[in-house]
């Protein structure tokens, strides 16, 4: 019979088998698949693994902290974290096209990921040891995806941590390689991972990042940031979490319409909504939220986001619309 903890077991008598007494490293993104593998691999190897997590700016409230405090005070492992938000935000400053803010923020990811891992490696050089494994949070639906086979795991990539240098070689450690994403979640929630992380629905790697359109600042994010919170709370709280495969947030940071508030004439940004249900985010429906709602999202984020004087609905499948608006 499948059960979390025989997977548990059995992934962690292969990890130290493969491992040894070697270091290992991890990126971790905030998603579910880097965050159980890493504990997992915790678990198996413990301080022998670094997990490095590049806080690019892009994630929204609280994501940050829940890699940062939570899933290392659940979990015990040793991170790393790169703040880099000046950094993506400096690359950023000026591009509004979508193609190019995504090429941007994944080149700089792979710099500060590579710069950070290299940081790791020296360090344990200095103690005399090697790093020479790199974990991977591949599922059993990307290894038939790309072929299968070994190697097959050269991640998507568009994210996390993509083509790593040639001056530094690790093999790879895929504890998930074998499970769906279910069964990730599983072992996750029997490690003790928390559960906002393990249930967290699919987020794009470059963030917020793709969410504004238009040019990305410091302002920009804030109120995105601030109204993607109201919209998640809302949506939590309505219990529609596990029927919605996602719901992006986006602000049209290039657009404004006139409003009015009080007895003042308002010149701001539109907030869009983009509730979708899906199997597999190839294809996709607009999801038919309860109006109210919509209402209690819509009053609260022009309420309490100044920025934002009108909040519209999404209404496009895919296709033809992509889930992202970038
Ligand atoms: P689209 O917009 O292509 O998105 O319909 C399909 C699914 O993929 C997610 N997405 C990404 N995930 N890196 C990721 O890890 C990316 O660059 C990226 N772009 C889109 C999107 O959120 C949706 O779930």
């Amino acid at each position: 019979d499948w059960n979390p903890g025989n997977v548990i077991a059995e992934q962690v008598e292969r990890i130290r088998a493969q491992v040894g007494d070697a270091r290992v490293i991890c990126g971790l993104s905030g998603g579910v698949d880097s965050s159980v593998a890493a504990a997992l691999v915790q678990r198996a190897v413990g301080d022998q693994l670094t997990c490095v997590f590049v806080d690019h700016g892009l994630l929204r409230t609280g994501e940050a902290e829940q890699v940062e405090q939570d899933f290392v005070a659940a979990t015990g492992v040793q991170l790393k974290v790169v703040d880099a938000r000046e950094r993506f935000l400096t690359a950023l400053a000026g591009v509004s096209d979508p193609e190019t803010k995504r090429k941007i923020i994944g080149r700089e990811f792979i710099r500060v990921f590579e710069d950070a891992a290299r940081e790791v490696v020296e360090d344990a050089g200095a103690h005399g040891e090697d790093v020479k494994f790199l974990v991977q949070g591949t599922l059993y639906p990307d290894v038939v995806e790309s072929g299968g086979g070994e190697g097959a795991a050269n991640i998507k990539s568009h994210h996390n941590v993509g083509g790593l240098p040639d001056d530094l070689q690790f093999a790879l450690v895929e504890p998930l390689r074998t499970l769906f994403k279910d069964e990730v979640r599983a072992v996750g929630l029997e490690l003790g991972v928390p559960e906002s992380i393990v249930w967290r629905q699919p987020f794009p790697g470059p963030g917020l990042g793709i969410r504004i359109v238009g040019e990305v600042t410091a302002e920009r994010l804030e109120t995105l940031r601030a109204a993607d919170a109201i919209a998640r709370e809302e949506l939590t709280r309505a219990g529609l979490d596990r029927e919605i495969w996602q719901c992006p947030v986006v602000l049209l940071g290039d657009v404004r319409s006139v409003g009015v508030q009080g007895d003042g004439r308002t010149y701001g940004h539109p907030i869009v909504l983009r509730p979708v249900s899906s199997e597999d985010a190839m294809t996709a429906d607009w999801t038919r939220l309860p109006y109210d709602v919509l209402a209690t999202i819509s009053t609260r984020i022009t309420n309490e986001v100044p920025e934002v004087n009108r909040v519209v609905l999404d209404v496009t499948s895919k296709p033809p619309g992509t889930i992202e608006w970038e």
